[in-house]
């Protein structure tokens, strides 16, 4: 295959480092809510979690023996101002200047997160967060602290991960903190992101730090269930609201007209500033990527008013225990009956992520960072050993889906695997594991390496050939 595409791997603070309350940490709005009895799957929390805060110098080795190009994690907000603004805590600077430069040292290329979800509690309990226009404030000074002392290691920037994802599970779906359910919120909240990523661009851009710079969005293409009118409908209403309503804001800097319009007949509403809009769309043209976070697709049907809402979420792992949710008088997901899917309820579509990155390319002319994708699965150890044949079959299709896009003309910068390691699914515990290591929780942490993780040293070392 002929690309520049680097190989890589992600991961998230709150997923790995553990080390919660060490060198001065500050408390998270995850650290709060995971250590609440019925929040999360068997009240699994981030605590110590694969302690990579202590261990991240045998990971980092494990990479450079994977072979990997690139390496995207997160920063945790908390280690660096413990309380969301004010002082800086050098220790936890010094942790992530550290761990680049390992990176370095090991021929791999730090691709950094700002925001993965794990906002500080000090700013939820001060003014709700996401929910106020003074989170902009806030972070775009600590944008600026990772900006000045990482610029010399870093050279891809992600500023928001799945904005969409952990509004709609924090303000429509009461499932990550703090658990509401208001759809004029959840607009609000994502506002925020919006107008705070494009700032933070355009900080970066006039203060001409060096490097690329772009957000993450999950996306899940979608399909009507039938070729009836009133699930046609419901699926054109998915669109607007969610991947256009996300991609549109974020790379254009305006709102599709048809969720508008929608919203305001509903007598929804939420707060933009013009100005907002100004900013949105200057920083439209300077951004350099659009991340890509990929799993699953989505199969759409007509939802009536007194249809489902939230509906239940599988994070046990046995299978086809998630129904069917929805906005009511929208839409509704329903299970797509010519897919397969994870023990998790999540569909398995590769042919749909080369369509969506064709539509990106079409739609966006911008170049792409697959900055996740990977299988949730469980595993098991046998004879010291794990072999995962479903995360390969998984992760080979969805590469070579890439490939098709690549040949048809998508820039692609980088793609990574979720994860590197096991880590906490945030809801579904460590039983749910992604990485191409195995982590023994019961066990010392012990790493072990997955047949995946051989498998995908030989795609990077072939650059794709190999699958
Ligand atoms: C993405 C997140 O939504 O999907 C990751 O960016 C997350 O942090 C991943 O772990 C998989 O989701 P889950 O819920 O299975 O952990």
């Amino acid at each position: 295959m002929k690309n520049r595409m680097l190989w890589g791997s992600a991961s998230a603070a709150y997923q790995i480092e553990g080390a919660y309350q060490e060198d001065g940490k500050g408390v998270s709005i995850w650290d709060k809510f995971a250590n609440f009895p019925g929040n999360t799957f068997l009240n699994t929390n981030g605590n110590i979690a694969c302690d990579y805060y202590h261990r991240y110098k045998e990971d980092i080795a494990l990479m450079k023996e994977c072979g990997l190009q690139t390496y995207r994690f997160s920063i945790s907000w908390t280690r660096i101002l413990p309380h969301g603004k004010g002082e800086i805590n050098q220790i936890g600077l010094n942790f992530y200047i550290d761990l680049c430069k390992e990176l370095i040292l090991n021929g791999i290329e730090p691709m950094v997160t700002l925001y993965h979800w794990d906002l500080p509690q000090d700013l939820q309990d001060e003014y709700g967060g996401w929910e106020s226009y003074l989170i902009i404030e806030d972070f775009l000074h600590y944008a600026k602290i990772c900006f000045d002392a990482l610029n010399p290691y870093v050279k891809m920037w992600i500023v928001m991960n799945e904005p969409n994802i952990f509004t709609q599970l924090g303000y429509l779906l009461e499932k990550h903190p703090p658990k509401k359910n208001n759809l004029s919120l959840y607009l609000q909240t994502f506002h925020h992101t919006a107008v705070v990523h494009a700032k933070t661009v355009l900080m970066f851009k006039e203060n001409k730090y060096q490097g690329k710079i772009g957000s993450s969005i999950a996306l899940t293409p979608a399909y009507s269930l039938s070729n009836k009118k009133e699930d046609l409908e419901a699926l054109s209403m998915f669109r607007a609201t969610t991947s256009d309503w996300y991609l549109q804001s974020y790379y254009k800097g305006s709102y599709p007209k048809q969720a508008l319009i929608y919203y305001r007949l509903a007598g929804i509403e939420f707060e933009t500033k013009k100005e907002d809009f100004e900013i949105m769309k200057r920083a439209s043209k300077h951004v350099d990527f659009i991340g890509v976070n990929y799993y699953q697709s989505a199969c759409i049907a007509y939802n009536p008013i007194d249809g489902v809402g939230i509906g239940q979420m599988n994070t046990t792992g046995i299978k086809s225990t998630s129904g069917e949710f929805g906005v009511p008088g929208l839409y509704k997901q329903v299970q797509n009956p010519n897919l397969t899917y994870t023990d998790w309820d999540w569909a398995i579509d590769p042919e749909s992520l080369t369509t969506l990155l064709l539509e990106l390319h079409h739609k966006y002319h911008l170049p792409i960072i697959i900055s996740e994708n990977g299988l949730g699965a469980f595993d098991e150890i046998e004879d010291g050993q794990i072999h995962d044949p479903y995360r390969i079959d998984y992760l080979r299709k969805h590469i070579l889906a890439c490939q098709k896009a690549i040949l048809h003309g998508v820039d692609i910068y980088a793609y990574c695997t979720w994860s590197f390691t096991d880590l906490l699914s945030w809801l579904n515990g460590y039983q749910k594991r992604y990485g191409l290591i195995y982590i023994d929780f019961e066990d010392d942490l012990q790493r072990i390496k997955k047949d995946s993780f051989y498998w995908y040293k030989k795609v990077i070392e072939s650059d794709g050939e190999y699958l």
